[in-house]
């Protein structure tokens, strides 16, 4: 018996679908630390960054001379922000959608992921996730009452393995969700790999979602290309973008969705059974984003690649604890832990209590992820300094 159905009146009782899916980890150690109290964090995927005031100026000066800001929007988004994201598309993959058909903004990144899997998975439907993978991609799935499938990264570096993606391949199979940069791991897909992965697709008549939330944030190394661009697979991809932490728009929620006319037909019905716009406000904000100055996501971006370069010294002094790959992309690290045979939720929730650190036990991501921790270097470097020195006293204390 499912933890809802107990001691529920039956027609209170949660559905089949609610009961295949769990709050994730990232959002449930928060929530054990403020039980706990004075803990730092390498926890949620926050970068510290307040919003650009470039942004909230544009939106207030919105709100207070156009009634309309308050609104709902057209269903798929504002058509000036519509415009605005089509000539990104263009411009930083050379993808192009039309504006009028092809894009829609949506509640987050999320809400475009949820509408994607929604609008194209069925019951028993097989999705693959190359794992470890974001948390909510396999509960999305589930809530779908579709069947994640892990196709394993490669673990001595997180790369993806198309081979691994190939054997997943059934008759079932209807989809697979790429993230590049990844979350946990902070891998940038090779080119070959991503080129093998679509070549997969397009023989087995299969949907790529390309959730590319991080895109903007790698390190040494381009934007890594969409997997729309490559020959034949514009007509069965769905693009994924989020301005929550490019423009550190997280508690905005908005993002946006691209995908060929006939895929984005489908993907509006849910959008508009689910949320039917965007917020305004926040898509003035998105729009203000993209219109005005860039420098403030190379400053971000910048100050990013220092707290990873901070995070990885700190990994190297406690190299007898933990090993790790360095991320080539977004803010994340998973960390291997030495010191302990036990399951990194235990690990984590003792971190919390013992250690007064948030972590993410890396288990949440997937096969692949458990024995792995995964610290996000979002936070400021003094918050980042202060989680470490607790870590190694702790883990030194225990050793
Ligand atoms: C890989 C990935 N996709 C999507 C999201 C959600 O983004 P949004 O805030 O735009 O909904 C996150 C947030 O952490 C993420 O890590």
């Amino acid at each position: 018996m499912s933890r809802h159905m107990a001691g529920q009146a039956p027609k209170t009782r949660g559905s089949r679908r609610v009961n295949l899916v769990e709050v994730s980890a990232t959002k449930l150690m928060p929530i054990i630390a403020a039980r706990v109290g004075g803990c730092v964090s390498l926890g949620q995927g926050v970068p510290s960054f307040a919003t650009p005031p470039h942004i909230v100026d544009a939106v207030s000066r919105t709100l207070r001379e156009d009634p309309a800001s308050g609104k709902y929007s057209l269903q798929p988004g504002m058509p000036a922000l519509r415009k605005a994201i089509a000539s990104v598309l263009d411009r930083e993959k050379g993808l192009r959608y039309s504006p009028e058909s092809e894009i829609a903004v949506t509640v987050g990144a999320m809400e475009a992921l949820l509408c994607a899997i929604l609008a194209f998975v069925d019951r028993g439907d097989e999705v693959i996730l190359p794992a470890p993978c974001y948390a909510s991609h396999i509960e999305q799935v589930q809530l779908a009452e579709g069947v994640p499938v892990f196709a394993s990264l490669r673990r001595a570096d997180w790369s993806l393995d198309a081979e691994a993606v190939r054997r997943a391949i059934t008759p079932r199979t209807k989809a697979i969700v790429l993230c590049s940069p990844g979350n946990p791991t902070g891998t940038v897909f090779d080119e070959a790999d991503m080129a093998a992965v679509c070549e997969l697709a397009m023989a087995h008549d299969l949907l790529v979602i390309s959730d590319e939330t991080y895109d903007y944030v790698t390190y040494g190394r381009p934007m890594p290309t969409s997997p729309a661009t490559y020959p034949g697979m514009r007509e069965r991809s769905v693009v994924i973008n989020s301005f929550s932490k490019k423009y550190a728009l997280t508690g905005w929620r908005v993002g946006y969705m691209a995908a060929a006319e006939p895929l984005m037909a489908d993907l509006l019905k849910i959008h508009d059974a689910s949320a039917i716009c965007a917020p305004t406000p926040a898509q003035h904000a998105a729009l203000a984003a993209l219109s005005g100055p860039q420098d403030v996501v190379d400053d971000m971006r910048q100050a990013l690649e220092r707290r990873r370069d901070l995070c990885c010294r700190r990994l190297d002094e406690l190299r007898d604890y933990f090993d790790y790959v360095a991320p080539g992309g977004a803010f994340y690290i998973m960390a291997r832990y030495k010191f302990s045979d036990a399951p990194s939720m235990e690990v984590a929730t003792r971190l919390i209590e013992e250690a007064r650190v948030i972590t993410i036990p890396g288990g949440s991501f997937g096969p692949g992820g458990e024995g792995h921790l995964r610290l996000s270097f979002g936070g400021e470097e003094s918050e980042i300094e202060e989680a470490f020195a607790r870590i190694g006293r702790w883990v030194k204390a225990k050793a």
